[in-house]
């Protein structure tokens, strides 16, 4: 079972698990964002990606429950010089707030089904009129393969499952199949992924 004291065990330590550049979709997404927007980093653990986003001149903030991953996100986010707000919450029992966020990225955060429906339906509510929701997660084609996600199946995300929990988002990428993915030592090689840029009206 994941929890938030695994994690922290794993980024216990100088290296960054999924390294330090931002995740390869999400800076494909890069024409979509404007300055000032207000983006909020789910599961972002080390911080690649709500680092990359305060980068790009966003307000920031990335939520995970390990205390020691966004130690070293708020780190990352001082050695690049920029702002990144933190904070340390278990996403199924966040208050998430309502109507926020202009941006959420959900990058490779794999969930049991109650809480993925619970964190699917947190998302949608922080996000605001206009906002957009980017994914990037692990299929069930991953089984087998050593280039990362989760063990437990039932973690694993598909189309249907984004059809499914982000229902009444605008469908503006949507996609399902293999990537070659090269993020640090956890995240190497072929792997099969679905991707998806969603916006609310
Ligand atoms: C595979 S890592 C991905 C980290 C980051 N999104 C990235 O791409 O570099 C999954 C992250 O989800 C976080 N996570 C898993 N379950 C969580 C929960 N219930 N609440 C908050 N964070 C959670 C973990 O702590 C971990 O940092």
């Amino acid at each position: 079972m994941s929890t938030s004291l695994a994690w922290d065990e794993r980024y216990t330590g100088g290296d960054f698990q999924f390294g330090e550049a931002p995740n390869v979709f999400l800076m494909e997404q890069a024409h979509r964002l404007r300055r000032g927007m207000r983006a909020l980093a789910v599961g972002d653990g080390e911080g690649r990606n709500g680092v990359w986003l305060a980068e790009q001149g966003l307000d920031a903030t990335s939520v995970d429950w390990s205390a020691v991953g966004l130690d070293k996100a708020r780190a990352l986010a001082a050695r690049r010089g920029v702002p990144l707000a933190t904070e340390v919450a278990d996403l199924t029992r966040w208050t998430w707030p309502e109507a926020r966020f202009d941006l959420i990225a959900w990058i490779f955060v794999h969930l049991p089904p109650e809480d993925r429906a619970i964190a699917a339906a947190g998302a949608l509510r922080a996000l605001a009129p206009g906002g957009l929701l980017v994914m990037e997660c692990f299929t069930p084609a991953q089984e087998g393969r050593r280039s990362g996600g989760p063990k437990d199946p039932a973690l694993l995300w598909s189309r249907a499952l984004v059809e499914r929990h982000f229902a009444g988002l605008e469908v503006l990428e949507l996609l399902e199949g293999a990537v070659r993915l090269d993020e640090g030592p956890r995240h190497q090689g072929l792997a099969e992924v679905v991707r998806a840029v969603l916006r609310r009206a």
